[in-house]
């Protein structure tokens, strides 16, 4: 109940209002395991089934007695939360940890260096931002080299080598008469030809239906137009590919290829040859989207987009800041799909459900010092996090992996109930989808529905269906935001056959609510 003056109201007041008109404005006041408790009317604790689970940072649930233990401890003994600019040794031991799990799941030798920050958005942003800066390198490389060996070609006129015809032709300009004023003007047209290919800003290429964060720069790689296109003025926007096109992506790579050209002498004859220029900054992908309603990239066009990406020097950002930390059954969604990013990142659950935490990973081969050297954050890369992380990774890999094993029986057994209701109900259930403890429950559209209060609510359908579960079944789940008809589950691992069989009974009254249009049950109203 409300009860806060209006003129008091400050903290997203908006937000609070809205979902207030759908149920969802309950303060929580404590939270164990998969539990979340409110207080009613008469000061009675209320538990509520958490299937939201902090939107994927509960792996392991809330406050779990090893975290919050050992959080504790951290306090007690007067550890240094923030030492920037000092020795950080439980950072490298995080960075070690992650090393150790990915490379077991890639069965890989190399390592990938970590950059740490707070938010999900900001390892995304870091992971672009590093892929800026190898690509700014990359390209004064190459055009040291153009300019080293347009020099040598020179020379070689000088020398007395001739051109090759097809060379006027790639650069665009006529055949002279005499060599010598015909290759001042081939060299022009290719400077100019040149600088205006290593000149072109960098193009991000994404998935549609993707979702990578909010802030100035990974907003534009989050395919919700109404995130992104008011800002869009603010950074580089980003070419969204449909999942699972391969047709698409390569007319998207076709569309947007840079070669420049390069002169080359041999056998005493100089060659206008054609070169990539590095325009692909990178690749930003979900290898299961989330926000964007549980969908599973395949294997298939995962391999497709690797290959792609290989061939054109596109590094690949593997965003598993939702389905890393073995929410899907394995330390990485990506790595059940054969998919090898250049960089990860990963947050939410790194955090233990109590830090604010991100991780960004770059491939060692690709990976450029300097970087250290122009990002950073106050708060990135603290003690306490650290050492949360670090607990929260020996609980994973415990026992040789019994965490993932949990998860993926879970996941199974809840896939299995979301399934079953799914057969039971063809009439409202259009799909199931997803991983793991990652799965989405879509319904249909209502928007024909027979009862006006459901039809009225059919646009944020999701939020209505969620806000009649917590009222009637206390149970707490959200539609993915930008696909708001699909229900995700993303409960901890500790979720019990109870838990289950209470969802069930949540969703299955739900489907039998659209099937005979009970708006009034619906709203409550
Ligand atoms: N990347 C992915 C794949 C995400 O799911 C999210 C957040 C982010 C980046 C941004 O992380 O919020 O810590 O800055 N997803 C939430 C969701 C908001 O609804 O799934 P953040």
């Amino acid at each position: 109940m409300e009860t806060v003056p209006a003129d008091q109201r400050l903290a997203e007041p908006y937000l609070l209002d809205w979902l207030s008109s759908v149920g969802l404005d309950v303060h929580y006041v404590r939270a164990e395991g998969n539990t979340l408790y409110y207080r009613d009317a008469n000061g009675e604790e209320i538990p509520v089934v958490d299937f939201a689970g902090g939107y994927g940072s509960l792996i392991l649930g809330h406050n779990h007695p090893r975290i919050t233990a050992h959080a504790q401890r951290l306090l007690a003994a007067g550890t240094p939360v923030h030492a920037q600019f000092s020795r950080h040794p439980y950072a490298n031991d995080v960075a070690l940890a992650l090393n150790r799990i990915i490379r077991r799941e890639l069965g890989t030798d190399e390592s990938y260096a970590a950059i740490f920050a707070n938010t999900g958005a900001e390892a995304v942003e870091a992971a672009v931002k590093h892929a800026e800066l190898d690509r700014g390198m990359r390209l004064r490389d190459l055009a040291g080299e153009l300019a080293d060996h347009l020099a040598a070609a020179r020379l070689a006129v000088l020398g007395g080598a001739t051109v090759a015809p097809e060379a006027y032709a790639l650069a665009g300009v006529e055949r002279p008469a005499g060599p010598e004023d015909g290759f001042g003007a081939l060299t022009a047209a290719v400077e100019r030809h040149n600088a205006r290919q290593l000149d072109r800003p960098p193009v991000f290429l994404t998935l549609e239906g993707g979702f990578h964060g909010k802030l100035v720069g990974s907003v534009q790689l989050t395919h919700n137009e109404g995130y992104r296109a008011p800002f869009a003025a603010l950074a580089a926007p980003a070419r969204f590919v449909p999942a699972g096109s391969p047709e698409a992506l390569k007319a998207v790579v076709e569309a947007e290829r840079a070669t420049v050209l390069d002169l080359v002498v041999r056998d005493g004859q100089v060659h206008a040859v054609e070169r990539n220029s590095p325009v692909f900054c990178a690749f930003v992908l979900e290898p299961v989207q989330g926000e964007g309603g549980i969908h599973v990239l395949t294997k298939e066009f995962a391999r497709e987009i690797q290959r792609i990406c290989a061939e054109i020097e596109c590094p690949v950002v593997v965003d598993e800041v939702q389905s890393g930390m073995g929410r899907t059954g394995d330390f990485l969604a990506s790595s059940a799909l054969g998919l090898r990013g250049d960089y990860y990142t990963l947050a939410k659950s790194l955090g233990g459900g109590i830090a604010k935490t991100s991780v960004m990973l770059t491939r060692g081969s690709l990976y450029r010092p300097e970087f250290e050297l122009v990002h950073s954050s106050t708060f990135a890369k603290d003690a306490f996090s650290c050492y949360v992380a670090q607990e929260v990774l020996e609980i994973l890999e415990a026992d040789g992996g019994a965490a993932y094993r949990t998860i993926r029986e879970r996941g199974e057994k809840l896939e299995g109930m979301l399934r079953a209701v799914a057969a039971d109900h063809p009439d409202a259930v259009k799909d199931v989808r997803g991983r793991g403890l990652m799965l989405g429950l879509e319904f249909h559209d209502q928007a024909g529905s027979a009862s006006a209060a459901i039809r009225e609510s059919a646009g944020l359908l999701g939020y209505t269906a969620a806000g009649y579960l917590l009222r009637e079944h206390r149970i707490r789940t959200f539609p993915t935001a930008s696909a708001v008809n699909t229900l995700r589950f993303e409960p901890s691992l500790l979720l019990t056959d109870a838990e289950i069989r209470q969802l069930e009974e949540g969703l299955r009254a739900l489907c039998v609510i659209f099937r005979e249009a009970d708006g009034a049950r619906l709203t409550g109203t």
